[in-house]
């Protein structure tokens, strides 16, 4: 095991030195820059400071000998061989990512209940996409308008975007998503997009808000707080209709496995046999904190109960600039 320390953050991780270094600062929940992870772009070149690196192949295309010479590397390529002192500017900000229209091709479609379906996109070659937990892609295809999807994996090394679509009534893309797409179908995706992402700066304890397939980008802010050992208290609350709504057992699965994780499902229109609380997911915040001074607040789904969590959420000592949030509005009014 090597110790990995960038000196540009004083942030620090292990690796085994068999894998490139950058999978291993992705997986550690670090925003290195990437591009290709193919050794072509050079976006994720770094100054080696102190200690040796290595290529299984020849030194890759996307580094000229002359920056090999100063002590740079491709990160995408190289593994350690010893402890390395490096030095590269992680991404902190909206500004450090850019948008990208990328070619993907559906990897898999996975029905998890009546009406949401579990995608994976594959960008294909030398691409892949770069994003904060909790932003969006826009999924182009050429009969549609595009439509905007949150992204529900972590942002790690991987080239899988995974999608939670919800079928609309009347809906015409998540229709053709649900009757007619079909594996290995070739889309578009335009994006990161939007400023409802995690912020990792801060040691507020957290209230994650989800409504339906607003859990998609809550999943992918708790898989990234899991990888990045964060020990903030998260309390992720999510609503849904009825039992079968809430589509992924995941949430108890975290409650069980981290102490700092607590999950509170609520159902509006629950059955007898719903043994959890009942009523708007947002007034179940409200009852279990009386306080929210304190406390930052995530909250993505439908626009009716994003709406009533920020006024409310407020009235309760909520401080605003502690509310972010993504509401599930249908393309088209959000262009207008
Ligand atoms: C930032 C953002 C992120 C999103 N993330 C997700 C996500 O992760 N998962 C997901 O399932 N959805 C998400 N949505 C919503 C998703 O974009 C819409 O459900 C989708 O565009 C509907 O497309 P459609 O062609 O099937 O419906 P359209 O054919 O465009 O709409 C048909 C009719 O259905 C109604 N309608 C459509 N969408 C909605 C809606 N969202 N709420 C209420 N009524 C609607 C309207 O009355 C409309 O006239 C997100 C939206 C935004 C803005
Ligand atoms: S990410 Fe493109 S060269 Fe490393």
């Amino acid at each position: 095991m090597f110790t990995i320390e960038n000196q540009a953050t004083g942030k620090v991780f292990r690796t085994e030195g068999n894998g490139p270094i950058l999978d291993d600062a992705l997986i550690h929940g670090l925003n290195f820059p990437y591009g290709c992870q193919k050794g072509f772009c050079g976006k994720c070149k770094a100054t080696i400071i102190e200690g040796e690196v290595g290529y299984d192949t020849d030194v890759p295309n996307g580094i000229t000998p002359e920056e090999v010479a100063d002590g740079m590397a491709l990160l995408c390529q190289c593994h350690a061989k010893s402890d390395v002192s490096l030095v590269v500017e992680e991404l902190d900000s909206l500004a450090d990512i850019k948008v990208k229209i990328l070619p993907c091709k559906v990897e898999s479609i996975t029905h998890l209940n009546h009406d949401v379906a579990q995608i994976f996109l594959k960008i294909p070659g030398a691409e892949s996409l770069q994003y904060f937990a909790g932003q969006y892609i826009d999924l182009i295809h050429p009969d549609f308008e595009p439509r905007a999807f949150s992204i529900a994996n972590a942002p790690k090394n991987s080239n899988l975007i995974e999608l939670h679509v919800r079928l609309v009534d009347g809906g015409k893309f998540t229709h053709f998503i649900f009757n007619e797409m079909k594996e290995k179908s070739l889309l578009k995706l335009e994006g990161p997009k939007g400023d409802f992402f995690f912020r990792e700066d801060s040691k507020k304890p957290v209230i994650l808000l989800a409504g339906g397939t607003g859990f998609a980008p809550i999943k992918s802010i708790v898989e990234h707080a899991i990888a990045t050992n964060l020990s903030r208290q998260i309390y992720v609350y999510w609503g849904a209709r009825e039992a079968c709504d809430l589509y992924m057992d995941l949430p108890q699965q975290w409650a069980n496995t981290h102490d700092n994780i607590h999950f509170v499902p609520v159902l509006s229109e629950a059955d007898e046999a719903w043994q959890g609380k009942t009523g708007y997911v947002h007034d179940s915040v409200l009852a279990d904190f009386e306080d929210l001074t304190g406390y930052e607040v995530y909250a993505c789904g439908p626009p009716a109960m994003v709406k009533s969590a920020a006024n409310t959420f407020v009235a309760q000592g909520m401080i605003k600039d502690n509310f972010f949030s993504d509401a599930f509005v249908f393309a088209y009014t959000k262009e207008k």
